[in-house]
């Protein structure tokens, strides 16, 4: 049967289910450049606005999977297991997670990607270290998961390559917040990528993609569809977002505060997440965290740390070299004393990013030194004239904009305040 692009979009207009072979036939020929991008981008609307069921969501990320390679892994003597995080404010997890999980056993092979907007990578983060490489060939992701067992590096162009080219379309298109299409999206590259299991760290609040809680669980409930259509056994850990994570936001400033985790102290909420989501992974790979192996103790003892030493040193990386540091380090002072009540996640991720730590277009450059450092947290109590947090840049301009961004972001109240739970629901199959 032949198709056209226009009779696929007119049916998804229409409010119609697209069949298997219209989703088969529409991401191939837009793969290949016979359908044009203001179709694809007509068509991505008709999504956003009418959504797809789950079925034709799952055919349609076995075609993104499709316009590319699977990534042929050797067997590397464990299981293989991953996590994504839909993205957050300080979200620095994979650091600390991904040698943590290795040390108890299993491979991650994390193919990652860099940051857009308020949200920060991780390759961004990991590019701070002196030397650090992100480009690896499959065969140096196969090695050093097979000697290390863990990899974090850029995901390459033959993986998914149709949903490189619709979600920068998607980008400019105003479509990047349809459920479908993000669920489809994410797990198209970690469905390619071939893992064995897959933790999804789905963030809610304001400095997540995901606002609400019922848009989370629906994320959630999605992606975790499509893993079990797929075979790939998934779970999703729903976690707080509103406030940013641990005490740094920003590429270096975040590895610093990784390498505390790693060394056995840290910020107790990354510490906490870390290990739930360092659960969820090992529970999917098979290991007992309760009985063969605890990765609490994996973390005080140091094991995690020489993995990140041997994952960072595998890709080029001196895990030992001083990080950059920032050209001008300035404070916000607390205004009146009181109890810190609000640190909203996005005026800080905003602060962050406008201060060089992220990016507006994919091809900016990022300042691996910028960031903020939270000197408070909430329920913390503050003086008038005590610094709540620093701001550091390479770029002075940038810091009336970053000051601006924080206006409506801090609070301070008299009343006792507590940060709510960090673990809010959970997805399985
Ligand atoms: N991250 C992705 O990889 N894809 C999306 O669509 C949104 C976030």
């Amino acid at each position: 049967m032949t198709h056209s692009a226009v009779d696929v979009i007119a049916a998804k207009r229409d409010g119609h289910r697209l069949s298997d072979a219209q989703i088969d036939w529409v991401v191939a020929a837009y793969t290949r450049g016979d359908v044009a991008d203001e179709q694809m981008s007509a068509l991505a609307m008709a999504i956003l606005l009418n959504g797809m069921d789950d079925a034709e969501t799952a055919r349609w990320t076995l075609a993104m999977i499709e316009s590319g390679e699977r990534l042929a892994l050797p067997d590397v003597g464990r299981p293989l297991v991953d996590k994504h995080s839909t993205g957050g404010v300080g979200d620095k997890l994979t650091l600390p997670l991904a040698p943590l999980v290795a040390a108890c056993g299993a491979a991650v092979p994390q193919l990652s990607g860099r940051g857009l907007g308020h949200t920060g990578g991780t390759l961004d983060k990991l590019e701070a270290i002196p030397g650090w490489r992100a480009e690896l060939s499959t065969e140096e992701i196969a090695a050093q998961l097979a000697e290390v067992g863990a990899v974090v590096c850029a995901t390459t162009p033959a993986l998914a390559p149709a949903d490189r080219r619709l979600y920068a379309l998607r980008d400019v298109t105003g479509t990047v917040p349809s459920i479908p299409l993000i669920a489809s999206s994410i797990m198209s590259k970690k469905i390619a990528e071939g893992t064995d299991g897959l933790v999804l760290d789905v963030k809610v609040g304001s400095g997540a993609f995901m606002r609400t809680r019922e848009a989370a669980q629906e994320l959630a409930r999605r992606m975790v569809a499509i893993g079990a259509a797929e075979g790939l056994p998934t779970r999703a850990l729903l976690t707080d977002m509103s406030v940013p994570l641990g005490r740094a936001v920003g590429n270096a400033l975040e590895v610093a505060e990784a390498v505390e985790v790693l060394r056995g102290g840290g910020p107790p909420d990354v510490v906490e997440l870390t290990l739930a989501l360092a659960h969820a992974m090992l529970g999917l790979a098979g290991i007992d965290p309760e009985a063969d192996v605890d990765p609490a103790e994996v973390l005080a003892s140091g094991r995690a740390f020489e993995v990140w030493e041997r994952m960072i040193a595998a890709q080029g990386g001196d895990p030992g070299a001083p990080l950059p540091t920032a050209a001008h380090v300035e404070t916000v002072d607390a205004p009146a004393s009181g109890v810190l009540t609000r640190l909203d996640a996005l005026a800080v991720g905003t602060a962050a990013w406008r201060l060089g730590a992220g990016r507006a277009r994919k091809e900016h450059p990022v300042q691996a030194a910028a960031g903020v450092r939270l000197l408070a947290g909430i329920g913390d109590e503050v003086r008038a004239g005590e610094p709540l947090l620093e701001l550091h840049t390479d770029t002075p301009d940038a810091v009336p904009g970053a000051r601006a961004a924080l206006d409506d972001g801090l609070a301070i109240g008299d009343e006792p305040a507590e940060r709510g739970p960090l673990l809010l629901d959970e997805v399985r199959a």
